[in-house]
């Protein structure tokens, strides 16, 4: 990676470990008793999916620290990323325990398929090959940029003040993330993929693309689209964003392939 590059990382890097000290105390709570029992119960199983989400992407970076351990100012820049979506994991638990007084303790099935199983053999394919992880994480980036923005919107015509705040903070995280991840596909070697890496990316890109899946016909996340639809979300617009993004993530590596191969 070029210098200019690096140095751009580290910048992030530094923002990331600023807003760690601003943040890591959060605790706010918000007042619900003029949401129905319904909307109380969609608003907090829809976020304790989200926060399972944001720990997905822990798992991914794991993997990624692993996958980067001969450039340490990658590692060093990853190691801030990461501990962003730890807070963001633990604060939108702890607002579903604060403000609804739940908390999940049992896996699903899904839970089990997904989170356990699935993710951890993905990630141990992209310690091996860190391009795939780089395209993933920019995959959950960009679909959550979308998903939060939309989530605001819904959180703000309910009233929910400090959900909204929370909202804000991640959303502002994630677009720093994605800043972040654009710089690593240039560090990514992406010029030395071959058109079968790609085939294998598209095929990664499908499952993470069904695991955010809110049709009709994504059976697994049934309950996950009737919370979505009770708190006010368009199911077909999210599965939508989530279709694209995995596609601009697909036109984005193929970019950066042939850039690279123009370069040797
Ligand atoms: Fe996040
Ligand atoms: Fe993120």
């Amino acid at each position: 990676m070029r210098s200019q590059e690096i140095t751009k990382l580290q910048k992030l890097e530094r923002l990331q470990k600023g807003v760690q000290d601003v943040w890591n105390n959060w605790d706010e709570v918000d007042s619900v008793e003029h949401l129905s029992q319904e909307r109380q119960r969609a608003w907090k199983k829809l976020l304790t999916s989200v926060a399972a989400t944001e720990s997905s992407e822990l798992v991914l970076m794991g993997a990624l620290l692993d996958g980067f351990k001969h450039q340490p100012e990658i590692q060093s820049y990853f190691v801030s990323h990461q501990m962003d979506e730890r807070r963001h994991h633990r604060h939108l638990n702890q607002y579903v325990l604060k403000t609804f007084g739940y908390f999940k303790r049992k896996s699903t099935l899904s839970d089990k398929v997904v989170y356990e199983t699935l993710f951890p053999k993905i990630a141990h394919l992209c310690a091996k090959s860190p391009g795939y992880g780089i395209a993933l994480l920019l995959f959950f980036e960009s679909f959550g940029v979308t998903f939060y923005h939309l989530c605001r919107a819904q959180a703000e015509n309910d009233h929910l003040e400090k959900l909204v705040q929370l909202i804000d903070q991640i959303e502002k995280d994630e677009k720093r993330h994605l800043a972040g991840l654009k710089i690593l596909l240039q560090a990514s070697m992406y010029s030395e993929w071959t058109a079968l890496d790609l085939v294998t990316l598209d095929s990664l890109l499908a499952m993470v693309v069904l695991d955010v899946n809110f049709s009709w016909w994504a059976i697994h996340n049934r309950a996950v689209r009737r919370n979505a639809l009770e708190v006010g979300l368009n199911p077909t617009e999210l599965s939508q964003a989530a279709f694209s993004a995995a596609a601009q993530v697909h036109r984005q590596i193929k970019t950066e392939m042939r850039r690279g191969r123009l370069w040797h």
